[in-house]
């Protein structure tokens, strides 16, 4: 992905062997640390499996869910059957209209390419399908970010953020803002929050 142009082909092809992200990572810790060394994980924007690998790795069953279909046969290819159960599905987020019970909901660098009109519902649905005590992994994009502008793009101000996070407990929020390059080596501006929060145990 040069741009916020979606050729996620190429983007898979770039990332393909990079290892997991570090906002899965902080949320599996924090799951072993209170006893949860697998359970059953939603991976929404999959792509090519980078964060799933690692987690059926680790055991653990994974729904990837994935608007392109390239990314979900690859990812499909790369999973060994030995490892935790894997479940493919094949749909856009703006056409999700239920998600299953899950112990970790991951979206690494996914959710800002959700259509905005769309965002509301779709982060309803991930709270929605957190059992208590469970995870939220993954990125929101900020308004300093170059792909704000993009219509098709959902970024967010910090106040928007911080009304997006209302009803977790913060586990990590790191805003990131820096001159940097995509994974195509294209330069560009980042603004991210990088977040694991925690649904409220009941
Ligand atoms: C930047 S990639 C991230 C992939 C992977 N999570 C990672 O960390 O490398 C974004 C992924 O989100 C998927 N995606 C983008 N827009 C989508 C949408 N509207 N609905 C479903 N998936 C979407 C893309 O197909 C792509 O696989």
């Amino acid at each position: 992905m040069d741009d916020a142009s979606r050729d996620w082909q190429g983007y898979y092809k770039a990332v393909e062997g990079r290892p997991p992200r570090h906002t899965l990572l902080w949320a599996l810790e924090a799951l072993e640390i209170e006893g949860l060394a697998r359970g059953v994980a939603i991976d929404l924007g999959a792509g090519a499996g980078r964060d799933t690998l690692e987690l059926l790795r680790r055991g653990w069953s994974v729904l990837a869910i994935d608007g392109a279909a390239s990314g979900l046969r690859r990812l499909e290819q790369l999973a060994s059957p030995t490892e935790g159960k894997l479940t493919t599905r094949h749909i856009a987020f703006e056409e999700v209209v239920h998600l299953p019970s899950a112990d970790l909901v991951n979206a690494s660098f996914s959710l800002p390419f959700c259509q905005p009109e769309a965002f509301p519902r779709l982060w309803k649905l991930i709270r929605l399908s957190l059992r208590p005590g469970g995870r939220f992994a993954g990125q929101l994009l900020g308004k300093r970010d170059d792909w704000a502008s993009d219509p098709g793009i959902s970024a967010f101000s910090e106040t928007e953020v911080r009304s997006l996070l209302e009803g977790y407990q913060l586990e990590r929020v790191e805003e990131e803002k820096h001159a940097g390059t995509t994974a195509k080596g294209k330069s560009k501006f980042w603004h991210l929050y990088h977040i694991v929060l925690k649904r409220e145990p009941t």
